[in-house]
């Protein structure tokens, strides 16, 4: 008897790359994270969390993050949502200001808001490996 399984010629993930190419590409996903990332280290609801924060690091795996999302090609190369926000004891109230700080980034690059919604709909699973209460 003769098995063979058939060759698997797909990638395991194979992504759309349209909502990389609707955010503006790269460039405007670096100037987003730059953006989001100084809003929330300025905003009072979250800004104590990044306290003892790389923050070289964090521009830099959220960028990754959001082109291999949105399909760009990058590879992610920082550690798993869950275990780098176990010890924060983050709530809904800070992921909700999260989401805020982000739109409000992307609104400061004119991404339309249908294009923001596919972003936030990527991240919108990450709640439950961020909140731990
Ligand atoms: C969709 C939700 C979220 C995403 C996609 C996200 C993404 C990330 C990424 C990519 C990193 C860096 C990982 C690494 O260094 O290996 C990170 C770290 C961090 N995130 Fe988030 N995050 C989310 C939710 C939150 C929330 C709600 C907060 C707090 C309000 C938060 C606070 C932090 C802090 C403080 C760090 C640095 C941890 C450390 O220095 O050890 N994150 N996050």
């Amino acid at each position: 008897m003769t098995t063979s399984a058939a060759p698997t010629a797909k990638p395991a993930v194979v992504k759309d790359p349209s909502l990389f190419k609707d955010l503006g590409g790269l460039p405007v996903i670096q100037k987003v994270v730059a953006d989001f990332v100084a809003l929330m280290l300025a905003d009072d609801r979250i800004k104590h969390t990044f306290r003892d924060t790389d923050l070289k690091r964090l521009d830099k795996t959220l960028v990754e993050q959001f082109c291999d999302l949105s399909g760009g090609g990058c590879i992610y190369t920082g550690d798993p949502m869950k275990e780098v926000h176990q010890g924060l004891q983050l709530t809904n109230a800070h992921f909700n200001a999260l989401v805020e700080d982000l739109q409000l980034a992307m609104d400061k690059s004119d991404i339309p808001s249908h294009v923001q919604n596919r972003l936030l709909a990527l991240l919108a699973p990450m709640q439950r490996d961020t909140v731990t209460r």
